[in-house]
């Protein structure tokens, strides 16, 4: 089958591969309709979080059709189309059961402290290849496959896989609740969805601080109060935007590829630029750039900094962008001083999903017209890299593997004419 590769940082490629096989009971096979690449993707391509082993298939986002299923797996049918959970969870251990999905005891060959398996990421990570592929071995695949009504099509359901489940989990991390006014950092595909599911969950107002403009426009589309931090200090202007006190929530989407201001009143001075150069060696001490594509973050800690500085004293913070275990860089002095509240960590995907495929079914939320693009599968290498260059309307990139029991893209778009959407329309 085809499917995208890691070869080395700077070094992704889209070639035959060895099909999957059930190797345990919980297994699943699923044929792959449609995937799409994630902002977590760019992290190992450009060398900000290490341990990938050599011809791994990438993607943790997929809808697809169950093609096969292992013995232990005894809710699922051979043609049943499902949504992928991007983290594996095994359903039955302590943590699944309280909802902790990643931080299963049983998924990681690791043991119980090994850290969250997805697919397509590191060996730490349970070294699974991953969705961006025409089939895909899914372990525990009674708990990680969610299936899907008609109404919801593969355009919206595969950004059930992580991105709205991330956003929602943001949401609940900085406890958002009725009235609150809340700044979203990163107006990527999961701050975007972060808007939307913000106010789902009772946001009075919700603020939005990106640097660049066709993201702040998909924001303001929506109606989030946006902040540019090339043009004005973004501590400042939310501010004054919450008369001196902050907002009440912060939910960190953007992680460590964070950039500084490229100029502008929030522009760092000497000193900074030293400081967030030495968190960059330490967060990407291999990085091989091609040109301006595969560059790492150049201010690992500047979302939390800024997180930390606009949110209101006794305020929450929520982090889902990821920040990998060798960054050691955060505010924690400033953060005491506010008696603030952080919460962070690997979304339980698997805990959100059902609820979130009830909403987009019911047309409460449609996260389809998020998607951006839908370049041919030949194309994917080069569109991974205009989705790495964060190129103009390059927002949220989904691959359509074809094939009979896909959803055409679009087919449950009514179902959310009204609703809370990600994009507009
Ligand atoms: N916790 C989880 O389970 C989980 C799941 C999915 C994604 N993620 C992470 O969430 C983050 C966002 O994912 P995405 O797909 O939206 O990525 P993305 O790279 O498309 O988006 C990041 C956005 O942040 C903006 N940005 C850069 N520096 C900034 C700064 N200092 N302040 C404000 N905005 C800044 C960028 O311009 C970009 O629009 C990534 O780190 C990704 O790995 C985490
Ligand atoms: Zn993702
Ligand atoms: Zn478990």
């Amino acid at each position: 089958m085809k499917a995208v590769t890691w070869h080395a940082i700077g070094d992704i490629r889209w070639e035959d591969v060895p099909d999957p096989r059930i190797s345990q009971p919980y297994d699943a096979i699923v044929r792959i309709t449609a995937s799409a690449i994630c902002g977590t993707d760019l992290h190992f391509v450009r060398g900000t979080m290490p341990g990938m082993r050599e011809g791994r298939v990438l993607g943790h986002e997929a809808v697809g059709v169950v093609e096969e299923v292992g013995p232990g797996v005894r809710n699922l049918r051979a043609g049943d189309r499902v949504v992928a959970a991007s983290t594996v969870a095994c359903g039955f251990c302590a943590y699944c059961r309280a909802g902790c999905y990643a931080q299963c005891d049983n998924a990681n060959p690791g043991g119980p402290l090994a850290g969250t398996v997805f697919f397509g990421g590191p060996e730490a990570a349970g070294g699974l290849d991953g969705f961006q592929a025409e089939y895909a071995r899914v372990p525990y695949a009674h708990v990680g496959l969610v299936p899907l009504p008609d109404t919801v099509d593969d355009g919206q359901a595969v950004l059930l896989s992580d991105i709205y489940p991330t956003a929602w989990f943001g949401g609940r991390l900085a406890e958002v609740g009725a009235g609150d006014t809340v700044a979203i950092l990163g107006g990527g595909p999961v701050g975007q969805a972060a808007v939307a599911c913000a106010r789902l969950q009772g946001a009075g107002r919700v603020l939005l601080v990106d640097g660049l403009d066709d993201r702040l426009d998909l924001a303001r589309r929506q109606h989030a109060e946006t902040v540019n931090f090339n043009e004005e200090d973004p501590v400042e202007a939310i501010r004054e935007l919450t008369g001196g006190i902050g907002v009440d929530r912060v939910i960190d989407a953007v992680g460590v590829d964070a950039q500084h201001p490229a100029h502008g009143p929030a522009a760092v001075s000497e000193e900074e630029r030293a400081q967030f150069e030495r968190e960059s060696r330490q967060a990407a001490p291999e990085r091989r750039p091609d040109g301006d594509t595969w560059v790492p973050g150049n201010a690992p800690s500047q979302a939390a900094r800024w997180a930390v500085q606009a949110v209101a004293k006794a305020g929450t913070i929520g982090t889902v962008g990821v920040y990998p275990p060798q960054v050691t860089s955060y505010p924690f002095g400033e953060a005491f001083m506010k008696n603030l509240t952080l919460r962070t960590g690997n979304c339980h995907h698997r805990r959100y999903l059902p609820e979130l495929v009830s909403l987009v079914a019911t047309g409460a939320l449609d996260p389809g017209p998020l998607i951006t693009q839908w370049p041919d599968t030949a194309d994917v290498i080069d569109a991974y890299a205009s989705f790495d260059r964060r190129e103009s309307g390059w927002t949220k990139v989904a691959l359509d593997f074809g094939g009979e029991g896909g959803m055409p893209h679009g087919f449950g778009r009514t179902a959310g004419s009204g609703a809370a959407t990600t994009a507009g329309s």
